[in-house]
C-alpha cells in the first residue's frame, strides 16, 4: 500500500511536474464549470501557440472528402485491401461480391483492425492483422438476404486474422504473396485454450467433450505484441456471432456478455449449429480472449489465454516491469465495463523464448477502483481477481479460478470495480512508467450504477477522454496509481464554459471525438485514432470525418495528422522497424451504404484498407 504521502508527491509529480507542464482542469466536475471556465480560456491561447518538439509536421483541417489526407511533405498509398489475394495463384479480389469461401481463404480479411509489425531482416517483415468483422452489404450480391452454407462459411474466413510477408523495394513496403509465413487464420482455425479455464466444465462441448480445442476467433479488434516476438489478438463483440431461431433461455452471465436466443444479424447458427446458443450453449465460452500467435511459424496453434480473463477485450498492452514480469494492460469495451490488468506468476528471462511464450499462462488478473472525487485526478486500486480473496468464494456465486476468469465482468462488479466510459486502446509510454487509455465515449453515463465522476466527469459522454495513470515509483505489479485526464474531448465551438467544451489541451483546430486506438512510436509521440460520430453536424459540426491525431504526452499539444474518407474508422497502427514508414488501418469506409469509393475511387466498391505513410524525403513519420 501507498502511503499518502508518496502518493501525494506522485500525483503532483503527474499532473504538475515533468510529465505534464502545461496547466490541466483543476477543481471539482461538480464545481466543473466554474473551475474550467477558471482555467480555460487562458489556457487555449497557450496550446494555440506550439510548443511541442516532438511535433513536426503541419496540421491537416477536418475533411469531409472520401480520401486520406496527411500533411504536406507526406503521401499515403494502399498496401492491402480486404480481398486481396495473400498467396501465390489465390483469386484476384471480385467486386459483385459473387466469390466463394474457398476465395476468400485465401485473400486479406475484411475490417483491418490492429496489427503489428515483426521484422525479419532489414528489407522484410511480417505484418499481422486483424480482421474484425465483415460488412455483408460488400462481401455478397445479396448483401446477406439469403444465406447458403457456403455464405456463412465465406463470412467466417472474412474474419480472423492476416499473416503476410512484406518486401522493401526501393524504399516502399508490399506484400510477398510467396512469403513463407503467410496465413489466413479463420472463425475455423484449430485452438488451444490454456490457463485456469481449459478444461473446465464451461468450456466443454459437443464437439471437444475435454474443452481445450475450440475453433477459431473472431471481432478480433485491436491487438499487442510480446518481446518474446508473438502477437496478441483480443476478441472483442464475440457475442454478435451467436444466436438461434429457437426459442431458449440464456443464463444471467450469457446476457451480461450480450450473448441473446434471438436471431443474429451474421446468421451463422442458420447452417453452423456451433453458433446457435440454445444448441450449444458453452460456446460462446470459447470466445472473449486474448489469443497468442506465432507470426513466424505458419503451423502453429494459437493458444487462448484464459489466465488474462474473458470479456470484449480491445487491445492487449504488454510492458516488462522492471523485475522482469510480464504485465498486460486490458480494457473492456462496453458502456459500464471496466479496466484490467494482467501480472504473470513468472519472469522474463532474455534469451529463453520457450519460457517466454508460456509466461500468459499463469499469472493474476486485477481491475481498476478509481476514487470518485470530482477533481479529474486522483489515485487508484488494482483489485486482484483471485478465488477466494475479496468476496469470489462459493457463497457469492465462484467455485474457482475458471469461473471468476471466465465471469470476470461479473467477478469486477463483486470486488467493487470502477464503470468506466468504454475503455479501449491502451498504450504504454517508452519511459515505461506512465500508461495511457482511450474511453471512447458513453451516452449511458449517469444511468443507474453508472455515476458521473472520477475519470467518468460527463453524464451521456459523447466525447470521450483519454486516462493516464502512473503505478507507484513506476512499478506495474503495485496495486496502487495516481490518475488524471489527459485530454477530454469536446466541441469548443459549440459548448464553451462546460466539460463539453473539451479540455485545455482541444481547441478549433484540432477537436475530435470517441478516441480509440492508441499507440506511442519509440520517441515518445502518442498517436491517436478516432472511431466517432462522423456527421460533422450539431455537436460534431467541425470535426468532419474519423482521423488520426499525434499528441505531445509532455506538453499535451495535440495536433491532428490525417483525415480519413468518408464512413470509416481509423483504426490499427504499426511501424516499420526504422519509423519511415507507418501503417494506418482504414476500417470500414463507406459503412451501411454511405457514398464512398475508397481507396480505388470511380464506381468501385468501398474496401477496408491499410494504408501506408510515407514522407516525400523519405524521413522519420512525425519528427
Ligand atoms: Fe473493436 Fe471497441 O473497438
Ligand atoms: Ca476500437
Ligand atoms: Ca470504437
Amino acid at each position: 500500500m501507498w502511503k499518502r504521502d508518496e502518493q501525494d508527491s506522485q500525483l503532483t509529480q503527474m499532473i504538475e511536474g515533468k510529465l505534464s507542464r502545461r496547466r490541466f482542469l483543476t477543481g471539482t466536475a461538480a464545481a466543473g464549470a466554474g473551475a474550467f471556465l477558471a482555467v480555460n480560456p487562458v489556457a487555449k491561447a497557450v496550446a494555440a501557440t506550439p510548443t511541442s518538439s516532438l511535433l513536426n509536421f503541419e496540421a491537416v483541417p477536418a475533411s469531409t472528402a472520401d480520401t486520406v489526407t496527411v500533411p504536406k511533405g507526406y503521401k499515403a498509398t494502399p498496401l492491402m485491401s480486404w480481398g486481396d489475394p495473400i498467396f501465390t495463384g489465390a483469386p484476384e479480389f471480385e467486386q459483385h461480391g459473387k466469390q466463394d469461401s474457398k476465395a476468400q481463404e485465401r485473400q486479406f480479411g475484411d475490417n483491418t483492425d490492429g496489427m503489428s509489425f515483426f521484422p525479419i531482416s532489414e528489407d522484410r517483415g511480417v505484418l499481422a492483422i486483424n480482421n474484425e468483422y465483415t460488412n455483408y452489404e460488400y462481401l455478397f450480391d445479396h448483401q446477406g438476404e439469403k444465406m447458403t452454407a457456403d455464405d456463412v462459411r465465406k463470412a467466417q474466413a472474412a474474419v480472423g486474422i492476416t499473416i503476410v510477408e512484406v518486401v522493401r523495394k526501393n524504399g516502399q513496403w508490399a506484400i510477398d504473396r510467396s512469403g513463407q509465413r503467410n496465413r489466413r487464420i479463420t472463425a475455423n482455425t484449430p485452438m488451444m485454450l490454456t490457463g485456469p479455464a481449459a478444461g473446465h466444465d464451461l468450456m466443454k462441448t459437443k464437439a471437444d467433450p475435454a474443452g481445450i480445442k475450440p475453433l477459431g476467433t473472431f471481432n478480433n479488434c485491436a491487438n499487442g505484441q510480446t518481446p518474446w516476438g508473438t502477437y496478441l489478438t483480443c476478441e472483442e463483440n464475440f457475442d454478435d456471432f451467436f444466436g438461434s431461431n429457437q426459442k431458449g433461455d440464456v443464463t444471467a452471465d450469457q446476457a451480461r456478455y450480450g450473448i441473446s436466443a434471438s436471431p443474429s444479424d451474421y446468421k451463422w447458427h442458420q447452417h453452423d449449429d456451433r453458433f446457435d446458443v440454445v444448441k450449444n450453449p458453452n460456446e460462446a465460452n470459447r470466445f472473449g480472449w486474448i489469443v497468442e500467435i506465432d507470426p513466424h511459424d505458419p503451423s502453429s496453434t494459437p493458444m487462448k489465454r484464459t489466465a488474462l480473463g474473458r470479456f470484449k477485450h480491445e487491445n492487449a498492452a504488454l510492458t516488462l516491469n522492471g523485475d522482469g514480469h510480464a504485465v498486460v494492460y486490458l480494457g473492456d469495451d462496453e458502456r459500464g465495463e471496466h479496466l484490467y490488468k494482467f501480472v504473470s506468476k513468472h519472469r522474463y528471462e532474455k534469451g529463453n523464448d520457450a519460457s517466454n511464450r508460456k509466461l500468459l499462462e499463469e499469472g493474476t488478473l486485477y481491475v481498476a477502483k478509481f476514487d470518485m472525487t470530482g477533481d479529474l485526478k486522483g489515485r487508484g486500486q488494482w483489485l486482484e481477481l483471485t478465488f477466494g480473496k475479496n468476496g469470489l468464494t462459493p457463497d457469492n456465486g465462484f467455485n474457482d479460478q475458471a469461473e471468476v476468469v471466465t465471469f470476470a465482468r461479473r467477478a469486477a462488479t463483486q470486488v467493487g470495480a470502477t464503470t468506466m466510459d468504454r475503455p479501449e486502446w491502451v498504450a504504454v509510454h517508452p519511459d515505461n512508467k506512465h500508461v495511457f487509455c482511450t474511453l471512447t465515449n458513453n451516452k449511458n453515463r449517469g444511468k443507474e450504477g453508472q455515476p458521473v465522476g472520477g475519470p467518468n466527469p460527463r453524464q451521456k459522454n459523447h466525447y470521450g477522454q483519454i486516462l493516464r495513470w502512473m503505478p507507484l515509483n513506476g512499478d506495474h505489479t503495485s496495486t496502487s496509481f495516481v490518475w488524471d485526464l489527459y485530454l477530454v474531448a469536446g466541441n469548443p465551438t459549440v459548448h464553451q464554459g462546460d466539460l463539453y467544451a473539451g479540455s485545455d489541451n482541444i481547441n478549433a483546430q484540432n477537436m475530435f471525438n470517441s478516441p480509440d486506438g492508441i499507440g506511442f512510436d519509440t520517441a515518445g509521440r502518442l498517436w491517436i485514432q478516432t472511431d466517432g460520430n462522423y456527421s460533422n453536424q450539431g455537436d460534431f459540426a467541425g470535426q468532419g470525418n474519423n482521423q488520426m491525431l499525434c499528441g505531445d504526452p509532455m506538453t499535451g499539444e495535440i495536433r491532428r495528422f490525417l483525415t480519413g474518407p468518408v464512413a470509416c474508422e481509423i483504426t490499427g497502427l504499426a511501424f516499420s522497424p526504422d519509423h519511415k514508414t507507418m501503417f494506418v488501418g482504414v476500417q470500414h469506409p463507406g459503412e451501411e451504404g454511405a457514398p464512398s469509393h475508397f481507396p480505388y475511387g470511380g464506381t468501385t466498391k468501398p474496401r477496408s484498407t491499410i494504408m501506408m505513410i510515407t514522407r516525400e524525403d523519405g524521413g522519420v513519420i512525425g519528427a
